[in-house]
């Protein structure tokens, strides 16, 4: 089939190459020359593992091609998704929906033949029946269906959870573009994946519930582990625990500093605000939203305590500084609160992060930025690791001892096991885990 994927963020690129990768035929339009024209080199503008390859082959297939301007693509197409950008609008939990308005009112005088119009972007409940009024308005006789087809999507893992999807949902009311959009994901019928057709709404609302409902499992496992601190009990293994119910299943039960991303905090909030809107409180996700942004300004106190009470004159090693590792993503990463906040304490920090230093630079100049772990750890004070890259996971823990003057080293992921520590000279210091927590 013919895909027009208008968008090419991290949603867009990664959907519109792996409907190539399907076999269809997708032109990617993003009103940005300047992205276009790197795409065009095979030049990814984001971190995500295998993408390069991914769009380098079915670029030389003659799939998948990138164009600036839509009208040399959506009068061809029998699909067209709409995957801009719906961040929050600035001092409200509102998604601000203008650019998904702006290229409905864009596309529609270029629909020929019987299109339909997909919202891929994360959007609020209805926004579907405005975008159909939009086109509408803007082309009275076009022949087109709108629907929704959210993206379920993991920073780091994507190509994987668009391939090989729990599920997909097709929200429409119109029997004609259900059956399109079924042809269109058929590949996926392979390996047996269930594809749910539901109303429009229905869909919209299924995005908003899932990424709320999990940003309330993290949130729970993360209050509990502050009470395992306080009562001696072992979070991981209360994870565990619970985990191994299915009704509660494993995944997504590992305390941290707090979430962060492009998704959670901003999906939370326009979760809540919609229920507000409506009259119907979710004050559970209310609760968590407020719970996430003091975890995260309660773990500079937690560093504090560890460095002895002071962190006035330190120079701490942060490793880690994206919202979560395989990504160069720091949206609402917790080291934008915990760095800032241990300088007002006095504290210098120096920092290491694989993909993440770039962007970092944009939102901390101040950080002495340095090229490897033990690097960063060499003659600091202490080191707190804050993203759990893979190659944190491993360290020489002696050799860490060795480098920090005062042999302190906060694990805010739990990487590390008792066993791993003895010995090692190192006062070590983790969440939930008082059992694992070694030192002053
Ligand atoms: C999320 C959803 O998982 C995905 O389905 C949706 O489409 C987009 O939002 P993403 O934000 O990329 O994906 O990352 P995810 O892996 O879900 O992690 C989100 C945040 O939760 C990160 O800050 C991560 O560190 C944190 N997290 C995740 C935890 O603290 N504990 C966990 O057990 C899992």
């Amino acid at each position: 089939m013919r895909v027009v994927m208008i968008g090419t963020g991290y949603v867009g690129l990664v959907s519109g190459t792996c409907f190539a990768d399907f076999g269809h035929d997708v032109v990617c339009v993003d009103n940005n020359p300047d992205k276009i024209e790197r795409l065009k080199q095979g030049e990814i503008p984001i971190f995500e593992p295998g993408l390069d390859q991914l769009v380098s082959q079915n670029v030389a297939a003659g799939r998948l091609s990138f164009v600036t301007d839509p009208a040399e693509a959506v009068g061809e197409a029998d699909v067209v998704f709409i995957a801009v950008g719906t961040p929050t609008r600035r001092g409200s939990g509102y998604a601000d929906l203008q650019y998904v308005y702006a290229v409905a009112e864009e596309l529609a005088p270029l629909l020929r033949g019987y299109t339909v119009v997909v919202n891929k972007s994360t959007v609020p409940v209805g926004t579907g029946d405005e975008v159909e009024e939009i086109i509408r308005r803007n082309a009275p006789d076009a022949d087109f269906d709108v629907a929704s087809n959210p993206e379920f999507l993991r920073e780091g893992a994507a190509i994987e959870d668009f391939k090989r999807p729990d599920r997909v949902v097709i929200g429409t009311e119109s029997p004609r573009a259900e059956k399109l959009l079924r042809t269109l994901y058929r590949p996926l019928n392979l390996n047996e994946v269930p594809i749910l057709a539901t109303g429009r709404r229905t869909a919209e609302l299924t995005k908003y519930a899932a990424n709320a409902f999990l940003a309330v499992k993290i949130g729970f496992i993360n209050e509990i582990s502050d009470l395992c601190d306080a009562v001696g009990a072992n979070v991981q293994e209360v994870a565990r625990g619970i985990g191994l119910d299915k009704r509660i299943g494993s995944k997504f039960l590992h305390p941290g500093p707090g979430y962060g991303g492009s998704c959670f905090p901003k999906d939370t909030l326009a979760l809540t605000q919609t229920a507000r809107d409506a009259g119907t409180p979710i004050t559970l996700v209310d609760t968590v939203v407020a719970s996430n942004e003091n975890r995260k300004k309660s773990m500079i106190d937690r560093i504090v305590r560890a460095a002895g009470g002071s962190v006035e004159g330190k120079t701490i090693a942060v490793l880690g500084l994206t919202f979560k590792p395989n990504t160069d993503d720091m949206r609402d990463a917790p080291s934008l609160i915990i760095i800032p906040g241990l300088q007002e304490l006095g504290a210098t920090i120096r920092a290491y992060d694989p993909e993440g230093m770039e962007e970092s630079r944009q939102h901390f100049s101040d950080v002495d930025y340095r090229g490897s772990a033990y690097e960063c750890m060499e003659k600091a004070d202490l080191a707190v690791i804050i993203t759990e890259w893979d190659e944190f996971r491993a360290l020489d823990l002696e050799r860490v001892a060795g480098l920090l003057n005062d042999r302190v080293l906060v694990d805010l992921r739990n990487i590390y096991k008792r066993a791993e520590l003895e010995g090692t000279g190192l006062s070590y210091f983790s969440i939930g885990r008082p059992d694992v927590t070694a030192g002053k």
